[in-house]
């Protein structure tokens, strides 16, 4: 069905935030969920995380990053303008629960799916160590929304410009790990090579952890095998059995290997996009 886009917010280089009209949506969400987008009749279905919801005024916030032309389009999109479809939410709902000491780490626009989950994991009594790290300083997103909804929060950029110097798996170990700080469950949203790399440090201290995956969508609804992954030596569909999985069983280096299919294709139709809307 059609939504109408409320409001837009650039939130750093490449990096949007967009809030919907989309009442039943924002009802029905749970942490963990997400839903597919398409900007016009001939435009490819984007996959999205719902990042926040309002139940009340029924809206729904997507943040999302700039990676082809289907965002690249959306990102040009104002407020009143309406996409064709958005349909709602799909996906499991993350496990919610009081585990105890919860990590939530996340990478990038990865914070954005993070968020909710956060919040979730916090409203159900856990004490949230929060770890949210990007490349530098500017492209950090989300740190005082995640701030309000953890009792810990580190920073973390790559190049040091901010926060602890280094990838967000090395301040969880580091920090908490090497301290012999207690940590129950750990949930960690980003690049899949984020993802791969904390659960490389949590599989060494045995602590379960949650990944969730943004592999290759075509359908979404479980058709079409585009999303396939391997977990545990089975063969899983993101859209109907994800996003998330237990890192510690993922394929990471099969998911890469996919991820990376389409790469010439994708580079093809965006910079066409780029050479049309600069009159090339
Ligand atoms: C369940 C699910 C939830 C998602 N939630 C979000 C979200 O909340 N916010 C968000 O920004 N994205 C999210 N994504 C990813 C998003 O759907 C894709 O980035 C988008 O479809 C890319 O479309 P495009 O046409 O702009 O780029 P494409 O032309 O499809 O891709 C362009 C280039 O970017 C690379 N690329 C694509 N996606 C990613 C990625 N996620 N990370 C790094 N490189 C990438 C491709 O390999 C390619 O080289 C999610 C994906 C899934 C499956
Ligand atoms: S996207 Fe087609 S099976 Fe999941």
């Amino acid at each position: 069905m059609p939504a109408k886009i409320i409001s837009k917010d650039m939130l750093s280089e490449n990096v949007f935030s967009l809030v919907f009209d989309a009442k039943q949506i924002a009802l029905k969400r749970k942490p963990g969920q997400f839903v597919v987008i398409r900007i016009h009749e001939q435009g490819e279905r984007i996959p999205l995380t719902i990042a926040d919801a309002d139940a009340i005024k029924g809206t729904i916030t997507l943040i999302f990053q700039v990676v082809g032309k289907s965002t690249a389009l959306l990102a040009e999109m104002l407020p009143g303008q309406e996409i064709l479809d958005l349909v709602g939410p799909l996906g499991k709902p993350t496990h919610i629960e009081n585990f105890g000491t919860v990590a939530c780490i996340g990478g990038g626009v990865g914070i954005a799916p993070v968020f909710p989950i956060t919040q979730g994991m916090k409203a159900a009594g856990n004490h949230v160590i929060s770890i949210i790290g990007s490349r530098t300083k500017d492209l950090l997103i989300l740190e005082d929304e995640m701030k309000a909804v953890s009792d810990e929060l580190i920073v973390s950029t790559d190049d040091g410009s901010y926060g602890y110097h280094g990838f967000v798996s090395q301040a969880l170990e580091n920090n908490y790990l090497l301290l012999g700080k207690h940590i129950d469950t750990v949930v960690t949203i980003g690049p899949v090579s984020m993802m791969r790399a904390v659960c490389d440090v949590t599989r060494k201290y045995n602590i379960p952890t949650v990944v969730s995956l943004n592999s290759i969508m075509v359908d979404a609804t479980g058709m079409c095998g585009a999303c396939r992954v391997s977990v545990g030596g089975k063969t899983k569909f993101v859209c109907v059995d994800g996003p998330e999985f237990d890192g510690h069983l993922v394929d990471f280096k099969e998911l890469i290997d996919r991820q990376h299919i389409y790469l010439d294709q994708e580079k093809e139709s965006y910079d066409h996009f780029c050479s049309c809307r600069s009159g090339r």
